[in-house]
């Protein structure tokens, strides 16, 4: 992939676009534009057992809410050895040589590595997670069908960079030897995906033509509202799996979806975007905010504003996603999912990928078709038109893997 010109580029920006492109010379260049500032090393020691056990690292905003590092790289991985206890030592080796380099935080590098159903199936164990499969009626996805993803995510644009060349033996991360690396036995797999999160970003996007000038300056994801509130964020404990042999793992789904923003921003006023992405009720009462502001730590949806969807529909003609979504939080309140998504502009085209953990798949099936509303369609609000944000977003690929404990993250077989 060519490189960024950064004399058209915001810095923010060309660093963005230079983690899109990946590769040594993005590396370097990336480095080059970051300047001198020392990224602080690790001890894989300190590192917690459950891999997905971000929180705790993780930088806040001013009302508490844990904020999902800057950038972000969704690597695909292609087994090509036999699972033995060498090629097992080899890739535990790799990782925590990388938790040697960087420090487990926001500066640092946060990582999982899940692994796919074929990826069990090659390696001839009964997977224990299902295939991924099209969710609701008005989508037909591509699917992951590699063996491994590692998610890596850093607020260092030329960590998450610096980290996967590592892994591949193309550099030394952060003046930390590698002890082993993956090569001989995983390759490159398809696709390489990559985002960002911040307040600004996706407004620095306004170039291309799927981006509208109208989305807000300080939004952090591009439709122009903050998002990951912490009470509506399953905690981390209710999204790891708790008996069996992956007990003190969890499961993580991938649903990437492209935008429509024209219409969201062009054709829909403020009142109506509140209105369908939270609650009529939110919107009425004003209780967002520009970009979600006013929310502090929560929407508020959980409770009467979601068991109120249904009436909604007949009665306002929209719905809001939050508030449809929230039908699926557990009885006694909790949410499911603990959503860890971010903005991507892979392929020229604003996108999210949208990924959650969750104890078991079926948490995110229930989400899913919650936020589908397939049961209001047709009682005041069309399948997609005016139920919630389903007339802006497209579902182009979904992927389906299981994140191990650490101390079973390297080439499970059980
Ligand atoms: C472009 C796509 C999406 C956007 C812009 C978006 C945005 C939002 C926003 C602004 C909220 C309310 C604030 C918050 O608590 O974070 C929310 C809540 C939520 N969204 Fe989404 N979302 C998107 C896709 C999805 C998808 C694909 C799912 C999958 C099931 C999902 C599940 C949820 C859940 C579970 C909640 C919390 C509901 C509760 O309070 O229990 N969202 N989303």
């Amino acid at each position: 992939m060519d490189l960024p010109d950064s004399s058209e580029l915001s810095r923010r920006d060309y660093l963005r676009a230079l983690v899109a492109a990946g590769g040594t010379a993005a590396l370097s260049a990336c480095l080059d534009s970051s300047g001198d500032s020392p990224v602080p090393t690790g001890d894989p020691d300190a590192r917690p057992q459950r891999q997905h056990a971000w929180n705790d690292a993780l930088a806040t905003d001013d009302d508490g809410n844990p904020q999902n590092p800057e950038h972000h790289v969704l690597l695909a991985l292609e087994l090509t050895a036999d699972v033995d206890d060498d090629s097992r030592a080899q890739v535990e080796s790799a990782l925590r040589s990388l938790e040697s380099a960087y420090a487990y935080d926001n500066d640092g590098l946060l990582f999982t590595m899940g692994y796919s159903p074929s990826y069990f199936e090659t390696v001839g164990t009964d997977p224990p997670l299902p295939e991924p499969e099209a969710l609701t009626t008005i989508e037909s996805p591509e699917f992951d069908d590699f063996d491994s993803l590692v998610h890596l995510a850093s607020d260092n644009a030329n960590v998450v960079l610096e980290a996967e060349e590592a892994l591949f033996g193309e550099v030394t991360p952060n003046d930390t030897e590698m002890e082993a690396t993956f090569e001989g036995v995983f390759e490159r797999g398809e696709p390489r995906r990559t985002g960002f999160v911040g307040a600004g970003l996706p407004a620095d996007h306004t170039d291309m033509p799927g981006v509208p000038e109208s989305v807000p300056d300080e939004a952090p994801f591009f439709m122009g509202f903050r998002s990951g509130f912490a009470e509506s964020q399953a905690p981390e404990s209710r999204v790891t799996i708790s008996e069996g042999p992956y007990a003190g793992g969890t499961t993580t789904h991938v649903e990437s979806l492209t935008l429509q923003l024209r219409t969201w921003f062009e054709q829909d006023n403020h009142f109506q975007r509140v209105a369908k992405l939270f609650s009529p009720d939110h919107a009425k009462e004003e209780r967002v905010g520009s970009v979600g502001e006013r929310l502090g730590a929560s929407t508020g949806v959980a409770g009467e504003i979601a068991d109120d969807t249904a009436e909604d529909a007949r009665e306002f003609g929209t719905v809001g996603h939050a508030q449809k979504t929230a039908r699926a939080r557990d009885d006694d309140g909790t949410p499911p999912l603990l959503r860890r998504d971010f903005n991507t502009v892979d392929g020229d085209q604003p996108g999210v990928h949208f990924l959650a953990h969750q104890r078991q798949i079926g948490d995110f099936v229930r989400a899913r078709r919650a936020m589908a509303g397939e049961d209001i369609a047709g009682e005041g609000v069309g399948q997609r038109l005016n139920n919630g944000i389903l007339q802006y977003i497209f579902v182009r690929r979904r992927g389906n893997f299981l994140v191990p404990p650490r101390e079973k993250r390297a080439l499970p077989t059980a």
